[in-house]
């Protein structure tokens, strides 16, 4: 695929694709707006999809208007209260990380009540477990330097990246509800931990002996994850690729560790056993791993929807061998995730191609510029997951973020966040949908869900989350030198939107909640009584030019420096 001009303005076969499907939901809503549609920007074509007049007066919540204000906004009759933030102690000398972002609650009462194998999408909702004590999942991305170790410049000291490490990574927090709705972290000592980019790791799969493998120092770029129905937590490194250059251009984290093949990976932990060593499923493939949603099928074949973040990348299936099929062998199905087929969605021909150097002649074909093969075995493919995808022609998208499965109907839906490059400045939801409702189909359809705009009232759609209703919930990820300015001012600050998936509104986007100055909100789960959200809050003030000049205050308020936090959300029925 190469990117062609098109009279004046950078677009892509992803682009024309987008193109070719919204103007066909054009000329069904309505033919007089197709011919308009057909030439609009991306943005634009939104306008037929979120008809203001036809919202519902039926809401569970009054929608906010856009704001500017350096907190959590919510409707009436919904409140929050932060549950963990940066700095938080977690017992024998750990300390909760930087820039919370997915979020998973584990019920106390799991491993001894067992779990609904076909009903675990996004917390356990609608199960019979406790929603009252739980363990709290929360990956921390990445560090801001200043807030973290102090750093100002330059080079930075041994102590400085020390700090860092420790900072990154996932965080395991006991929590407990109160009578009230509130939700406080206990000081457990038996489960509360620090998994960071010093934590040994076991790399799995057929990459697992790649650049000295199969041991692994560290987890890091923890960015958005997924539960598994046997318990456990995924966890995706996204932007693992700056921590080998120095500082200040990069991350300036010792090379000769942080340069291997060993960082890219969906990482798997058991939140219950704190000695567990978490491992890294090469098999799903390396690449900016963005979240991971898994979705079991009729005959317990499991497989995992993934995206890879990064301009003009791919999205990505993979198919375990191993079936799911007794809920109480935890530990065999702790294996299912080690070996399967990876697939990458090609999406002009609705085609899943299998990403397998056996399989496929053009990647045992594939050369380097210097015409050697680019790939000598199934590891290579893995290890360089994008570049294979692409070598198969695979579909280049825009930003691929979040992907979330509806529970009450299995579609698959995705967040593309943009693609600037492109002229695609707020991004799409997209919906797909297996054939014939087979988890392990390789064909698939689509159609576009949602479209960001100023008509729609959001941009940069980022992670997505379902409620038991099937309501699609949504945060924004418009970045903070962007946010309030120019074309994205419409928005205020970054929030989180509610939309239907079906009836006359499905895909009209309703404001529910709007975060502090600077932040992005990520993680959202719930307890499986859906009583209580669960949200983090990341990077509110990132933007701050020093210590001194703050942008922002939340949530201790006064001239406290800015804390990214996990919040409770309450007020839910
Ligand atoms: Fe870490 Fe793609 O957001
Ligand atoms: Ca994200
Ligand atoms: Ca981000
Ligand atoms: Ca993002």
């Amino acid at each position: 695929m190469t990117i062609r001009k098109d009279q004046g303005e950078p677009t892509s076969l992803w682009h024309d694709l987008l193109s070719q499907k919204i103007s066909r939901r054009t000329v069904v809503a309505g033919a007089t707006a197709a011919a308009a549609a057909a030439a609009a920007p991306l943005h634009l074509k939104a306008a037929y999809a979120a008809p203001a007049e036809q919202r519902s007066a039926s809401l569970p919540f009054t929608p906010l208007r856009p704001t500017t204000v350096d907190d959590i906004v919510l409707p009436t009759g919904y409140r929050y209260n932060v549950v963990t933030h940066y700095g938080h102690d977690l017992g024998d000398g750990q300390t909760v990380g930087f820039n919370h972002d997915w979020t998973g609650f584990y019920p106390m009462d799991m491993l001894e009540k067992g779990v609904d194998t076909r009903n675990t999408y996004n917390g356990f909702l609608k199960s019979n477990l406790s929603s009252t004590d739980g363990l709290l999942v929360v990956n921390h991305e990445y560090v801001n330097p200043m807030f973290v170790s102090g750093y100002t410049g330059g080079a930075k000291s041994a102590d400085q990246v020390a700090k860092e490490k420790l900072a990154v990574g996932v965080s395991v927090v006991r929590v407990k509800r109160n009578a009230d709705g509130t939700v406080n972290y206990v000081l457990d000592s038996q489960y509360n931990r620090s998994i960071n980019a010093t934590t040994p790791m076991l790399l799995t799969g057929p990459a697992a002996e790649l650049d000295g493998g199969p041991n692994a120092i560290g987890t890091l770029g923890n960015c958005s994850g997924g539960a598994t129905p046997w318990g456990t937590a995924l966890s995706c490194e996204e932007n693992f690729q700056d921590y080998a250059t120095p500082a200040p251009t990069g991350n300036g984290w010792e090379p000769a560790t942080y340069g291997k093949r060993h960082y890219g990976y969906v990482v798997e932990i058991d939140p219950f056993d704190k000695a567990s060593t978490p491992r890294k499923h090469t098999a799903m493939g390396r690449f900016r791993h963005e979240n991971v949603a898994i979705r079991v099928g009729a005959d317990g074949t499991v497989v995992a929807y993934m995206g890879d973040d990064r301009n003009d990348a791919c999205v990505y299936k993979f198919v375990a061998d191993r079936k799911l099929t007794d809920a109480s062998d935890r530990a065999g199905n702790m294996t299912i995730l080690e070996s399967g087929k990876l697939y990458v969605a090609d999406f002009q021909n609705g085609r899943w191609l299998l990403l397998d150097y056996d399989a496929q002649a053009r990647l045992r074909d594939a050369k380097k510029t210097d015409g050697t093969p680019a790939y000598t075995s199934q590891a290579e493919v893995l290890a360089s997951a994008r570049d294979a995808a692409l070598a198969l022609s695979a579909t280049p998208t825009d930003r691929p973020e979040d992907i979330e499965v509806n529970p009450i109907d299995g579609s698959v839906y995705i967040a593309f966040t943009n693609n600037t490059a492109h002229g695609n400045f707020h991004g799409q939801i997209v919906k797909v949908v297996e054939t014939d409702d087979d988890v392990a189909a390789t064909t698939f359809g689509w159609s576009v869900f949602a479209v960001g705009g100023p008509q729609s009232g959001f941009s940069s759609p980022d992670n997505l989350g379902f409620d038991a209703q099937g309501n699609l919930w949504m945060v924004t990820d418009v970045s903070s030198s962007r946010l309030t300015k120019g074309i994205y001012k419409f928005m205020g600050h970054n929030s989180m939107f509610f939309f239907r998936t079906t009836g006359a509104d499905a895909g009209v986007a309703y404001l529910f909640a709007s975060g502090p100055a600077e932040a992005e909100l990520t993680g959202i789960s719930w307890t499986p009584d859906g009583r209580t959200m669960f949200l983090s809050v990341q990077h509110p003030g990132e933007e701050s030019k020093s210590m001194t000049e703050l942008s922002s205050h939340w949530p201790l308020g006064g001239s406290a420096m800015p804390l990214p936090a996990t919040i409770a959300i309450r007020g839910f029925r």
